[in-house]
């Protein structure tokens, strides 16, 4: 059975761009897979959140993963600094991976623009993502398009430490979805809806119907008045077809063929995206009434997630020439 594994970062309100995405994706997974599902705090870190909003949003986003279908005795869900082989072996990534293959990412560029401190965890940052996916034998990690580059360097440091060490690692593939992988901002249709930026652009899965409604209605199109799938032409109104056709399993260009205008193309969008979220409103509800059931939960999906990151860091300390431990 292959191993799927991904992550998500601890940070505000997960929305429409991750579950149609990644978790969408995740969730199918494991039912055919053997997956490993990971709250990445320790990523969270590289910003400097304010401790009791990380400590609230890890607990959120765990919570939330689980209303939207991981199912924590099937899948193996934990939250990354639990299992603390994640930070020894970033540190061997680190030092498999070049200063200028780090340079190149455009996610660090992104976010480095964005803020006035850049530490070096910032920069670093996908030689932790790397670690995480190489511990646990990863055959194939589910992400969205933005994480293309991370999971490609990933590969590149496997097969670099393969080569100087000998076999240690699994080399990953990623998957990331025709439709949905990439999610675009409402209001500002070029740039990817993210949650690290407030805006009306972006939809919370535990947004209410309403609000969901509201955004939709007020997304931004162009006064061409054509329903077309035109990603590079037509940024907002091809937006808004990639986001019915992900919800209703269609193809963008299928989708467009049912409509002439703009504002009926709106509403239905509206009204599948709040018909996917309304099972995850419900469970999130019940779920958060029991944070201490989500806790032991996480604590188990750790001892999990511990008994095959050992192994592996074990042979990668070994091969990389590290004395056993006592
Ligand atoms: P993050 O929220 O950055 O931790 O991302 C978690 C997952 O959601 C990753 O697999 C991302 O690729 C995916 N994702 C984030 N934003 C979007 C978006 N706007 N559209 C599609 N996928 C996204
Ligand atoms: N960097 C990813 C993101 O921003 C989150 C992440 C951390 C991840 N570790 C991972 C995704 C391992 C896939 C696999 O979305």
């Amino acid at each position: 059975m292959a191993r799927v594994f991904s992550g998500i970062q601890p940070s505000g309100g997960m929305h429409l761009g991750n579950l149609l995405g990644a978790l969408r994706n995740w969730v199918a997974y494991q039912h055919e897979h053997e997956a490993v599902y990971c709250v990445v705090d320790l990523h969270a870190l590289t910003t400097a959140p304010d401790p009791a909003e990380l400590r609230r949003n890890t607990v959120a986003a765990a919570t939330l993963l689980m209303s939207v279908g991981i199912d924590p005795e099937r899948s193996t869900l934990f939250v990354q600094s639990a299992v603390s082989e994640h930070a020894e072996l970033a540190w061997m990534m680190e030092c498999t991976v070049g200063f200028g293959e780090l340079r190149r990412m455009t996610q660090f560029k992104d976010k480095s623009d964005r803020t006035e401190f850049v530490s070096a965890g910032l920069f670093t940052y996908p030689a932790l993502q790397a670690a995480d996916i190489l511990l646990y034998d990863t055959d194939l990690v589910p992400v969205g398009d933005d994480q293309r580059q991370h999971i490609e360097l990933c590969r590149d440091i496997a097969e670099r430490f393969n080569h100087r060490y000998g076999d240690t690692f699994v080399v990953p593939a990623h998957v990331i979805p025709e439709a949905g992988a990439r999610v675009m901002d409402l209001q500002n249709p070029d740039d990817k809806m993210s949650k690290s930026l407030e805006s009306a652009g972006t939809v919370g899965i535990l947004e209410d119907a309403d609000g969901v409604a509201r955004k939709f209605k007020r997304a931004v199109t162009d006064s061409d008045g054509e329903v077309r799938y035109d990603p590079e032409a037509k940024a907002g109104v091809s937006n808004l077809l990639g986001i019915l056709a992900s919800a209703t399993g269609r193809t963008p260009e299928a989708v467009a063929d049912d409509y002439a205008q703009y504002g009926p193309l709106k509403a239905d969008t509206a009204d599948a995206v709040n018909e996917l979220l309304d099972p995850i409103r419900t469970r999130y509800a019940e779920l958060s009434s029991d944070p201490a059931e989500v806790a032991r939960l996480l604590h188990t999906g750790a001892d999990k997630a511990r008994t095959v990151a050992v192994a592996t860091l074990k042979r990668a300390r070994s091969n990389a020439g590290l004395l056993p431990r006592s």
